[in-house]
């Protein structure tokens, strides 16, 4: 790269490379932070790739991603053009990608933590489904994985906006039809109709990758690949990795199927079987863990507590029972801030301390919650990373209820869970708003 500045970023090192691009880290003189700069030069590319092609797609890319936050996605902060420059700056994610990982120049992950990371790709995807967008370009490059875990989703440059979705571009979208070959699903190949379910192809081709270390689509050249992908099957996976569970094979291969309709409905079906999966040893012992006395207690608190108040014995019993109680010794920390999560906990006994800072040494106590509150819920909502970290104060015992939990009790009990989960959030919205108001009031903004 000969240009030491493009537009108010100065490059500094490279950090990746792609078919298209270089990855640099950067400086952004303005704000005074550093981020990532994609760069394209068109000058090098083939007649398809001319500086307004990218930069459309760039310019999109921004576009997509501003109207669609979500915490497993990539944040773009700007694109530009710079003569045959074209450029896209992003978030810098301290991290490794899935292909660093799988190809071992990145720490190897065990078979709990790759399910995690699918489980986040299809929330992510699923999210962007709900608005209208297809990715079409989900492959192990376009993952990256932070050191606490969270997996962001990048890449959004040859994504899809259906008619009806709420994401408005003032650019025309780039013709073509995007994606990367040995990822791409047969409705991708054959130019027909693409919605979520493409992407679910595509992430499964992933899982597949992820966990057997071989892509299931192979062959010497694009047409015969294309031939693999639209009516060859790929080698079953537990012929490569006999450890993977039966019933993660069977999801994955429902994922890779040729007929979008023969697959699962959506991304979000697939984390939660995933999430059901890996969440077993959380149901082990069903029932066991909750005594008699821990009944009488919870049915104490249905008539105070929101959470659980129309509930019915036999639902209460049946919530209890995929629920797990957790002990605490004081000082110990429940979760810590950044870490990401699907579950949330109820004090059932003790004090606990939600605290937010940089180091526990020198965080800040916001909150101290006694017997009968409920914290993380947010955990089940979103998934996203904790806003804060929880201590124990005292010896104290939690119950953890996880997103499992919920999606295993029956429709009714679901329902009226996430109805009081809604009322509660509804609840702090209303102090939070009110004490912005008062803020607002007092500066005189
Ligand atoms: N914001 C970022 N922060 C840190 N590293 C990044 C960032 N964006 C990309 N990278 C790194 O750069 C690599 C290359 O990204 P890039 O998207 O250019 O290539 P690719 O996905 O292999 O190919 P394609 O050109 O099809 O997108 C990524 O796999 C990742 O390791
Ligand atoms: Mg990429």
């Amino acid at each position: 790269m000969d240009k030491e500045y493009l537009g108010r970023y100065r490059i500094r090192e490279q950090i990746g490379k792609g078919g298209m691009a270089t990855i640099y880290r950067a400086t952004d003189e303005l704000i005074g932070r550093d981020v990532a700069v994609k760069v394209t030069d068109t000058s090098q590319g083939g007649k398809d790739v001319t500086a307004e092609s990218v930069n459309l797609q760039f310019s999109m890319e921004m576009q997509i991603s501003g109207q669609m936050s979500h915490h497993n996605f990539i944040t773009v902060y700007d694109a530009g053009m710079e003569g045959a420059y074209c450029y896209l700056v992003m978030e810098l994610l301290e991290g490794v990608s899935l292909d660093q990982i799988i190809y071992g120049s990145a720490k190897p992950m065990d078979m709990r933590q790759k399910l995690d990371v699918l489980i986040q790709v299809a929330r992510a995807l699923h999210f962007a489904h709900q608005r209208g967008v297809a990715h079409r370009d989900i492959k192990p490059s376009n993952i990256m994985i932070l050191p606490n875990g969270l997996a962001k989703v990048l890449d959004l440059g040859v994504a899809q906006i259906s008619e009806g979705s709420s994401i408005r571009l003032t650019v025309k979208p780039p013709a073509g039809v995007g994606g990367t070959p040995y990822y791409m699903s047969p409705e991708q190949i054959n130019k027909g109709p693409i919605d979520g379910r493409s992407d679910l192809f595509s992430l499964g081709v992933v899982a597949y990758e992820l966990l057997t270390g071989k892509r299931p689509f192979m062959a010497d050249n694009l047409f015969a690949l294309y031939e693999r992908i639209l009516r060859g099957n790929p080698t079953p996976i537990q012929d490569i990795n006999a450890t993977i569970p039966d019933k993660v094979a069977a999801i994955i291969s429902l994922c890779m199927n040729k007929d979008p309709n023969l697959r699962l409905s959506s991304t979000l079906a697939f984390a939660d079987q995933l999430d059901e999966i890996i969440n077993e040893s959380f149901f082990e012992g069903d029932g066991a863990l909750i005594s008699q006395e821990t009944l009488t207690i919870l049915k104490k608190y249905r008539a105070s507590f929101a959470f659980f108040y129309d509930l019915d014995n036999s639902q209460l019993y049946r919530l209890l029972q995929v629920c797990q109680v957790k002990k605490f010794k004081a000082g110990e920390i429940v979760f810590k801030e950044g870490e990401v999560a699907r579950d949330m906990y109820l004090v059932m006994s003790g004090q606990v301390r939600i605290c937010r800072g940089p180091t526990p040494e020198k965080s800040l106590t916001i909150q101290v919650l006694k017997r009968g509150d409920i914290f993380g819920e947010m955990g089940i909502i979103d998934g996203g990373p904790r806003s804060a970290t929880t201590i124990a104060d005292m010896d104290s015992q939690m119950l953890a209820i996880h997103q499992v939990s919920i999606l295993r009790c029956d429709a009714n009990t679901a329902g009226k869970l996430y109805r009081n989960l809604a009322q509660i959030l509804s609840q702090k919205l209303r102090v939070t708003s009110g004490k912005l108001v008062e803020f607002v009031a007092q500066t005189n903004i």
